[in-house]
């Protein structure tokens, strides 16, 4: 964009001239133009910029109202002190509260996760902006609050007090906050651990001009001293706040009972995410200011309010390193190993970095106290390092640059490729193991006795080089494992299931033995479409890749997949040994149409499907369920019998957990399809691979 030549030296006068006028009014020596002309110039540069837009990025005026300049915070005495809240953490302290504390009516109100800041107007015009440091005396960021959009400079109307303290919430809203994070790494700078470090780090600035360029808010939620103005009750105080053109909340409520008080913070605690700004809890106070004078305050924090937190989300831990895993593609994911802490319901101690660009957006340095939380609230994630405790004993991750289980030099699948691939498909350990276990899932082959540390065992003993010689295991061999021999010389009660699994297993069909081949992209969806179209495995191997593509379901990137890998000698042998050993290459008549006609398993039940599924497209999951006679909802209500959660999930999974629906994974998800609702019931383990490495 180019600026325009007529405008800008018109543009650069009224900016110079409102930003020294400003700075002036800031800083506390004399005015150098009055307030009328201050607005008028104003709004001229407005106009100006109105018509030329590109004006603006020059860093307008208009866009922050003013640049005090701060070398220091100098220290503000509060005229009230500045309160905290007491806390309670579930509903029967709530009650208690409750009860200790009657009222005709309750000002219920969301806890608003930022920062506090008691804004003094004098004569209606913006003074001192102070945060509430240990509540008696706070630190003077006037400059940084007065470029705050939405914190009016002068406030509106006639019956403003001469003096009026009011007092509120500074935060950073949420997706301003992403952008931001996103942005400071960019720069090479670290990102903030949450919107309200972010709303403090970005308040404490010494220059405004980067307070200016971050999108505060501020949201107003108490009064101190209000010489001259007459007030009954809390709730009035907001609308004459309000009606100052100071920003109130539109998530208060008063309501006239404890029930109704009760139902607010269980609604809250159901929509926890849906307000623009964090929230850690909702505030219960007595509306009546008569009542609250009479209750009055401990030293810390008034009698006549509480705080109703909700529990954590976000917990700290130490990042003790940073290992690699190695899944059954090939895919190599860097992945945290962590003090285990329990967040969001659960003890965890592992979460995945997706990849070495991941581990640098994120910042994170082995060592590091991190962030953690769980994303849709189920899988464990690292949102950023806590900076502020570091000290020097932190090391930076390197990437592995050779396979850490068989020393193959890692590549890109290709050029641009984020995550990095071990080539070493045919007797890479890692992906030896994790296929052979993935192979034995209960959507693909359902080989219950042979999970993750048979998988190993069985590689490790030498009776497996790789999968192909599953099928021909016998008991003898069995007796030479670790796991499965007994010590009389024959094989445990779990040796005599694996060959009865086996003996089973050979009788799945056709899409079965498909997805258990560990073909990339060839999950359930595309597999059932190729069984059904094609019949045989002979016939899936000689189709061309336009016929693949072709099919329902397939599509080219499938298609391709499927070509290519049977070209490579040893997948073939995989095929041939396994139809050597009696395992079905080819679906009979009856077995297509028992395979083709679902059973209507899902009769009656609502499923939602959020986050995205390794074998199933979006469209592919709703019609596995329509066709089983569920309901495929889009939205997650308490009418939602079961939600399948996949990668990258987001608000649903959130609401699911707090409405307490059950959550499926994949895995989960098949059964469900397969077996109906008795297939998921009785808590049962999840079939999937189960390291972090897991693709
Ligand atoms: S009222 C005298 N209302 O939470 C009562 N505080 O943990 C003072 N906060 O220091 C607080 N949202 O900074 C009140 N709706 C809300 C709030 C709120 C957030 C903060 C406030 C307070 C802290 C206590």
């Amino acid at each position: 964009m180019t600026i325009s030549p007529d405008a800008e030296p018109r543009w650069q006068e009224l900016n110079q001239l409102l930003l020294a006028a400003s700075d002036a009014y800031y800083g506390g020596t004399e005015p150098i133009i009055s307030d009328a002309e201050y607005d008028e110039r104003l709004r001229e540069l407005a106009e100006l910029e109105d018509r030329h837009p590109e004006l603006r990025l020059l860093g307008s005026a208009t866009t922050r109202v003013a640049y005090a300049r701060v070398t220091e915070f100098a220290p503000v005495t509060h005229r009230q002190r500045m309160l905290s809240l007491d806390n309670v953490f579930d509903e029967e302290e709530l009650d208690e509260w409750l009860a200790r504390v009657p009222a005709e009516r309750y000002l219920c109100e969301l806890k608003i996760d930022g920062l506090a800041v008691n804004l003094t107007y004098l004569d209606g015009r913006l003074a001192v902006a102070a945060t509430r440091g240990d509540g008696r005396v706070g630190e003077d960021v006037t400059g940084n609050v007065a470029t705050i959009d939405g914190i009016p400079h002068r406030l509106r109307g006639t019956n403003v007090p001469a003096v009026l303290e009011v007092r509120g919430e500074v935060f950073f809203p949420k997706q301003a906050f992403a952008e931001l994070n996103e942005a400071l790494v960019v720069a090479g700078q670290h990102p903030f651990a949450n919107p309200r470090n972010a709303a403090a780090g970005s308040l404490r600035q010494k220059d405004p001009r980067i307070t200016a360029a971050r999108p505060l808010r501020m949201i107003v939620h108490g009064i101190g001293t209000h010489d001259g103005l007459e007030l009954t009750s809390q709730s009035q105080s907001y609308d004459a706040l309000a009606s100052f053109g100071l920003p109130v909340s539109s998530h208060t409520k008063v309501v006239g009972s404890a029930a109704a008080a009760r139902d607010y913070v269980t609604y809250h605690g159901e929509h926890r995410h849906d307000a623009e700004h964090e929230i850690d809890g909702v505030v219960i106070k007595v509306d009546d200011l008569v009542s609250q004078r009479r209750l009055g305050s401990t030293s810390r924090a008034p009698r006549w309010a509480i705080a109703y937190k909700y529990p954590p989300e976000e917990v700290h831990t130490r990042l003790l390193d940073i290992r690699v895993g190695v899944g059954r593609t090939g895919r190599v994911t860097p992945f945290a190993a962590m003090d285990p802490v329990l967040v969001a319901g659960s003890t965890v101690a592992m979460a995945t970095l997706h990849n070495a660009h991941e581990v640098v957006r994120k910042g994170v340095r082995i060592g590091d106290t991190v962030v953690l939380r769980k994303a849709g609230d189920v899988i464990p994630e690292i949102v950023a390092p806590v900076v502020a405790l570091r000290d020097d004993s932190e090391r930076d991750f390197v990437m592995a640059t050779h396979c850490p289980s068989c020393g193959t030099a890692l590549a890109q699948q290709k050029e641009g490729d984020k995550d990095l691939r071990c080539p070493n498909a045919r007797s890479c350990p890692s992906q030896l193991r994790e296929r052979l276990y993935s192979l034995a899932a209960r959507g693909a082959f359902d080989i219950e006795a042979l999970g993750a540390v048979g998988a190993r065992d069985l590689l490790e003993s030498g009776l497996l080089t790789d999968e192909s010689g599953l099928f021909a295991l016998t008991e003898d061999d069995l007796a030479r494992s670790s796991i499965y021999a007994s010590r009389s010389g024959g094989v445990t009660a779990n040796g005599a299931k694996l060959l009865e699994n086996l003996a089973a297993a050979i009788q799945q069909p056709l899409w079965r033995v498909l997805v258990a081949l560990s073909i990339r992209h060839v999950g359930p969806t595309a597999a059932r479409a190729l069984a059904s179209r094609f019949g045989s495995m002979d016939a899936i191997r000689a189709a061309s890749v336009t016929e693949l593509a072709d099919t329902e379901g397939v599509g080219q990137v499938i298609a391709q997949s499927l070509k290519e890998w049977f070209e490579v000698d040893w997948h073939v042998n995989i095929v041939e040994a396994w139809a050597a050993a009696g395992v079905r290459m080819a679906d009979g008549a009856a077995q297509e149409r028992s395979e083709a006609q679902p059973t209507a398993s899902l009769q009656g039940l609502t499923v939602v499907v959020t986050g995205s599924l390794e074998g199933f497209t979006r469209d592919g999951a709703k019609e596995a369920i329509v066709s089983r006679g569920g309901k495929a909802a889009g939205s997650v209500s308490r009418k939602t019998d079961y939600v399948v959660v996949g990668e990258n999930a987001g608000s649903k999974a959130v609401k699911a957990e707090e409405l307490g629906l059950p959550i499926l994974d994949e895995a989960d998800f098949l059964r469900l399809l397969e077996q109906g609702p008795a297939g998921v019931s009785g808590g049962e383990e999840g079939a999937g691979p189960g390291s972090p490495a897991g693709e």
